[in-house]
């Protein structure tokens, strides 16, 4: 028997989508005003959710504030107020995309986790816009 448990969480953050090997003309093309080179902002939030059998001893899928600590360590305090193309290392050469902060965020935060349990990361860069990885 399966359960799934999910934690929210949130943080701000600056970027700006672009190659450095395409000209101003085809990544203003491509990515229109997230090309601004004076970076702009996101209120980024963050569904996280485990998979895994009810522990029987505890009860718990996984400890909820052992997850609210990994994500405060591993993202809330890596990302948020922060410039991600600027401050945070993984992304000095990967475009800060949500689709690849959602995948960044999973590789971190799968090494914290119990390997028995499933990981899905949805993160939300505007109310509209979301993306998920679940590691395939
Ligand atoms: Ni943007």
């Amino acid at each position: 028997m399966k359960v799934t448990v999910s934690r929210k969480a949130h943080f701000n953050a600056a970027h700006r989508l672009y190659r450095k090997d395409w000209t101003h003309e085809k990544n203003d093309q491509v990515f229109g005003k997230c090309n601004n080179p004076n970076f702009h902002g996101h209120n980024y939030e963050l569904i996280v959710s485990v998979t895994g059998e009810i522990d029987q001893e505890t009860g718990y899928v996984i400890d909820m504030k052992v997850l609210k600590d990994i994500i405060k360590d591993e993202v809330e305090e890596a990302f948020d107020h922060k410039n991600l193309n600027l401050e945070v290392p993984e992304f000095k050469d990967l475009n800060p995309t949500a689709e690849n902060i959602a995948v960044v965020i999973y590789n971190k935060m799968k090494l914290k986790i119990d390997s028995s349990l499933k990981l899905e990361i949805t993160l939300f860069e505007t109310p509209r816009n979301f993306v998920t990885y679940s590691g395939n």
